[in-house]
């Protein structure tokens, strides 16, 4: 299959492309290698992708509607859209960056994605959309309709965008609304990693909420496969129930979100011993209030991603989390930061 990538410079990208290569598809890759966090990280993703063959790297930004149209020459048989601003609280501060990266840019791609006449479409979106839902664990049949930071909106925005073009055009749209993701070669910009860091400079770390939050952290890898199963999965389906609806005449549109995450809550303090046992020195905690954007619990029903896909993510932070830590301090080390 050819499959276009959007982000795959990225952390999810750059694996998700990786693993696309290595069961021998093409990738065309469009990237604009912002400096969100250091490009250097995204340079070297593309430069060990291009040395796997059947990779093609378009450099530039979804936001250009030629930039985006350029990947479909020729089409794609699938496309995975990956590349966004992420940030809960960076979003706040920049609603513009933020909508148009994420709702223009999103427009541009599913918009060439009908007009190249591809049938199916992957796209990111977060556990974020969900914020103030009332009910735990967050399903996929929930309205979540309460997003509490810019960021979790602009993703919610997209599924709604969707939907409007599974119905219009009958193309096969599938969200995946992420929980927190970490990993080797991953972004430097999350918390894990700037506490691994303080940790090793000695530096007090901030945890937010009072360390009384609880995440669900998805390795990378874990991630990157459920985007890859999404991709090559050509079953039929119609849309997903939410807030007693779609309407019956509608509900054949072929759309659907599906939480990807572990189903297991561990506590941000339980995340933070292990980066302390990782970097071998104990953190000096700073503890303050959680952001209005934050969630204390992000717990997410993961049956319908076992029922679609036949997956659930299963690596667990006591393995994760150390190589994680141990990527990011050579990182560190490499780049003399
Ligand atoms: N990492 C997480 O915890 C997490 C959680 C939920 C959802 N997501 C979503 O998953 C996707 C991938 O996230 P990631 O963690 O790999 O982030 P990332 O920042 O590493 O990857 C995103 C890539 O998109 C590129 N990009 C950004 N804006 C662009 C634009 N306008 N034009 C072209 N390229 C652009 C960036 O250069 C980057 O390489 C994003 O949509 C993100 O919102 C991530």
């Amino acid at each position: 299959m050819r499959v276009l990538v959007t982000g795959a410079a990225g952390f999810i990208g750059a694996k998700v492309a990786a693993e696309l290569l290595g069961g021998g598809h093409q990738v065309v890759a469009i990237d604009n290698f912002d400096t969100t966090y250091p490009a250097e990280i995204k340079r070297e993703r593309a430069e060990r992708l291009g040395s796997i063959g059947g990779f093609h790297l378009l450099t530039g930004d979804i936001r250009d509607e030629r930039t985006v149209r350029s990947g479909f020459d020729p089409a794609p048989d699938v496309v995975v859209h990956l590349a966004a601003q992420g940030g809960l609280r960076k979003s706040m501060d920049e609603p513009a960056t933020f909508i148009s990266s994420n709702i223009s840019g999103f427009g541009n791609v599913i918009k060439a994605t009908v007009d190249a006449g591809v049938g199916s479409l992957v796209y990111a979106s977060s556990g974020a959309v969900y914020g103030g839902t009332p009910d735990l664990p967050f399903r996929e049949s929930d309205a979540a309709a309460f997003p509490l930071s810019l960021y979790g909106a602009t993703k919610r925005c997209d599924e709604l965008l969707a939907f409007t073009y599974a119905h219009a055009a009958r193309l096969r749209c599938t969200g995946l609304r992420f929980s927190t993701v970490y990993g080797t070669d991953g972004r430097p910009d999350m918390a894990m990693y700037t506490f691994a860091r303080l940790i090793s400079q000695g530096q007090p770390i901030r945890v937010h909420g009072h360390g009384n939050m609880v995440r669900d952290f998805l390795w990378g890898d874990d991630a990157a496969h459920a985007v890859v199963l999404a991709a090559l999965d050509q079953s039929d389906f119609t849309t997903t129930r939410a807030a007693r609806g779609p309407r019956e005449e509608v509900s054949s549109a072929p759309w659907r979100v599906l939480n990807v995450a572990t189903g297991r809550q561990v506590p941000l303090m339980e995340m933070v011993r292990l980066v302390e046992a990782a970097v071998g020195r104990e953190a000096e905690l700073e503890r303050v209030d959680a952001l209005a954007a934050e969630v204390r619990e992000n717990r997410m029903d993961v049956s319908a991603l076992g029922d679609t896909l036949g997956f659930v993510p299963s690596v667990q932070v006591e393995e994760g989390v150390p190589q994680a830590v141990s990527w990011y301090l050579d990182y560190l080390a490499r780049s003399g930061t």
